[in-house]
């Protein structure tokens, strides 16, 4: 499974659940199941580790994101990827509009539809908020990544 996590500047939120996923993923000893990236719709960023916040908020919950570097996304992002991840409507309109096959378009979905039980719809954009953004942050992405590992499962026990 290919999944590709996208936000704004690929700093913040898309790189925290790139890192979770894969914490999640090695934990459950699948591994060789998952390809995982994070990209921005933005290239501002691009280049640089994420964000001290989050990166500080994920280390305190074992998560280590120093390694991981923005990039933004670009066209062959949708036939890399089975399904790209948007944190946010606005992160998913961009995905839409830049997609270049409509034969993919069933690729792009929210993050949080893989944990539609927290009544949210997006995680919330922590860059210019305080630390209680960063931890709102860490809490989705840790219940979107269980919900992604539980897809899995369903489709291993499915045969898939
Ligand atoms: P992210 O947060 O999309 O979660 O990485 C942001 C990072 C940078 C900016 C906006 C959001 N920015 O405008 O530079």
């Amino acid at each position: 499974m290919r999944i590709l996590m996208v936000c704004l500047g690929n700093i913040c939120r898309s790189p925290t659940a790139e890192g979770v996923l894969r914490a999640l993923v090695r934990q459950a000893g699948h591994e060789s199941h998952f390809f995982i990236d994070s990209a921005g719709m933005l290239a501002t960023h691009a280049g640089q580790a994420p964000d001290r916040r989050s990166q500080q908020a994920a280390l305190q919950r074992g998560y280590d994101l120093s390694s991981l570097r923005a990039r933004q996304v670009n066209v062959t992002d949708f036939q890399r990827f089975d399904w790209l991840l948007a944190m946010d409507h606005d992160n998913l309109a961009g995905l839409q509009r830049l997609c270049p096959d409509p034969a993919w378009q069933d690729k792009l979905r929210l993050f949080l539809s893989f944990a539609p039980q927290g009544g949210l719809e997006e995680v919330p954009d922590p860059y210019y908020g305080g630390v209680a953004g960063f931890e709102q942050v860490l809490d989705l992405c840790e219940a979107g990544a269980r919900g992604i590992l539980a897809m899995h499962a369903r489709q291993q026990a499915e045969g898939k």
